[in-house]
């Protein structure tokens, strides 16, 4: 039977369960908030500043060169501590570039950070999956290592749909589940053993370095993304992945609006 807009597919138990989830993944972020950015670069040994960069790259390459067209308007969602925010800004200085988060300490962090260097974006207090802007009012939505934390991907990547102008670029940065083979065992070990133990020990945290690998190891795969990306009504889709396989990049297009003839 057909959802009306709105309703959860799986009735009120399912809205619950969503509602918790998100609770849980916002007190679990605002706690490690402090040393959030130092775990991230001692866990991926300093790689995910490229990773980002990257997805800055992709994301912006769909928009008209700098003075080519109305100044540019670029969302960075579940932006945390602004890492993905500011390098969107600084690769495109001229763009309209705003983070939004759910978790408050979170946003605090990214708007200090953006203050030291700078950096003219503003930060909002947002879920992901009900965003406070009016439909097509970006031409550029990126998200880094946020949706599978989402309580439901699904309804975020329609909500980024609806926030994107025809035409508009989505860019989704996501850790897929290891690989088979020798370097998806290695990396599994790591990954469950060695990073929960350093991750508790930095940040006093053991939990939500725990829920990390866990949230990775059952989220979707790259094709599985893919597959929602499209169901979500995006066109384009594609993926690359990046240091092998540790990390995805998505791009994916909103269809522009076919004139009559
Ligand atoms: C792993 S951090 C990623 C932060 C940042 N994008 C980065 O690249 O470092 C995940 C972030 O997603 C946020 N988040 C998770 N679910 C969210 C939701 N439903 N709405 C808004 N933010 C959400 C968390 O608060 C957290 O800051």
């Amino acid at each position: 039977m057909a959802t009306a807009v709105g309703e959860h597919p799986e009735g009120l138990e399912g809205e619950a369960r969503d509602r918790d989830k998100g609770a849980r993944v916002r007190a679990m972020f605002s706690d490690i908030a402090p040393t959030y950015d130092l775990l991230n670069g001692l866990l991926s040994f300093g790689v995910d500043r490229r990773w980002r960069a990257q997805a800055a790259a992709g994301a912006l390459a769909a928009l008209p060169a700098p003075g080519a067209g109305p100044r540019p308007r670029v969302l960075d969602v579940a932006c945390g501590t602004g890492d993905l925010t500011l390098a969107l800004k600084r690769q495109r200085p001229d763009a309209e570039v705003t983070g939004a988060d759910f978790a408050e300490p979170m946003l605090e962090l990214a708007r200090a950070k953006a203050r030291r260097r700078g950096a003219e974006v503003s930060f909002v207090v947002a879920d992901g999956t009900a965003l406070p802007f009016p439909d097509a009012s970006f031409d550029v939505v990126t998200i880094g290592y946020g949706l599978r934390n989402f309580a439901d991907p699904d309804a975020g990547l329609r909500e980024f749909r609806r926030v994107l102008r025809p035409g508009g670029r989505l860019a989704v940065l996501e850790f897929p589940p290891p690989p088979r083979g020798p370097f998806g065992t290695l990396f599994r070990f790591y990954f469950r053993r060695l990073l929960p133990r350093l991750g508790g020990l930095v940040s006093g945290e053991r939990q939500a370095y725990a829920y990390l690998p866990e949230s990775v190891l059952g989220f979707l795969t790259p094709e599985e993304l893919t597959r929602r990306l499209q169901a979500a009504g995006f066109t384009g889709v594609g993926h690359e992945s990046q240091t092998f396989g540790v990390s995805a990049l998505h791009l994916a297009d909103v269809p522009r609006v076919r004139r009559e003839p």
